[in-house]
């Protein structure tokens, strides 16, 4: 018999722990003998990898606001084509580092009020919502500190700074109310361990009632 496949997202700004902790569930639950998929987005898929390099990297202003959204809305259709379903139909659990949340968030408000355009082409070309969504939630300026200590080539809207940190903070904890029903928020300002706990008892708990 083939196991019920879920479709668990990670989601909360930059530096606020979301790899780390997708990780640290992947291997509890393959620990436990589940068949686990972890991948990420922007990416996840060759071609949608592909679009990651344009969209993270360059100058920020090389696309245009709905470009933008094109680009994303299109690397997350290849991530769901050619990964994440036939994962979750050959009953793995899919875990991802973001998914369409993101594109609410930074998209929809980063600049200027793009949420109506956004959903619309998410209805329109993926149509599909994670079971579960978690929250890591913190303080804007420990997330910004944490991801410019990174230094890395892909930077995209952590240089646009401290202010655009806080208004992605209070737009997820406004989008964990509208979506109330898959999304768990958990304070992410916690020692690694303190969080993972957290995390994977949410996740065992929901994973049981399936
Ligand atoms: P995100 O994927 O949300 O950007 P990461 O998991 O990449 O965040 O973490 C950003 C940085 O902060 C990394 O250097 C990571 O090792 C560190 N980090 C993650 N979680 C914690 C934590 N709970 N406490 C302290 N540092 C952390
Ligand atoms: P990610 O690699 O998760 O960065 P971080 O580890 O710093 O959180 O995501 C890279 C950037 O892409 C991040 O600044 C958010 C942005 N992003 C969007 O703007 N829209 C999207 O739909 C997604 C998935 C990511």
């Amino acid at each position: 018999m083939i196991p019920k496949g879920s479709f668990i997202t990670f989601e909360g700004i930059d530096g606020s722990g979301k790899s780390t902790q997708a990780r640290k569930l992947a291997e509890h639950l393959q620990a436990q003998g589940r068949d686990v998929i972890l991948t990420r987005e922007p990416g996840g898929s060759e071609g949608a990898e592909e679009i990651r390099a344009l969209v993270l990297q360059g100058e920020p202003d090389r696309w245009s606001a709905e470009t933008e959204i094109l680009l994303f809305t299109a690397a997350r259709r290849d991530h769901l084509e050619r990964t994440i379903l036939p994962a979750i139909e050959a009953g793995k659990v899919v875990i991802c580092d973001r998914f369409a949340d993101s594109t609410r968030m930074y998209q929809g408000l980063s600049r200027g009020d793009l949420r109506g355009t956004v959903d619309q082409l998410h209805k329109l070309m993926i149509g599909r919502e994670p079971d579960m969504t978690i929250l890591i939630d913190m303080d804007s300026n420990t997330g910004l500190s944490r991801a410019l200590s990174r230094q890395g080539v892909e930077e995209r809207f952590e240089t646009f700074g401290a202010d655009l940190q806080a208004q992605m903070r209070a737009g997820f904890l406004s989008l964990a109310e509208e979506f109330k029903e898959r999304f768990v928020v958990i304070n992410g300002a916690r020692s690694i361990d303190e969080v993972s706990v957290d995390v994977c008892q949410t996740v065992d708990d929901h994973l049981a009632k399936q």
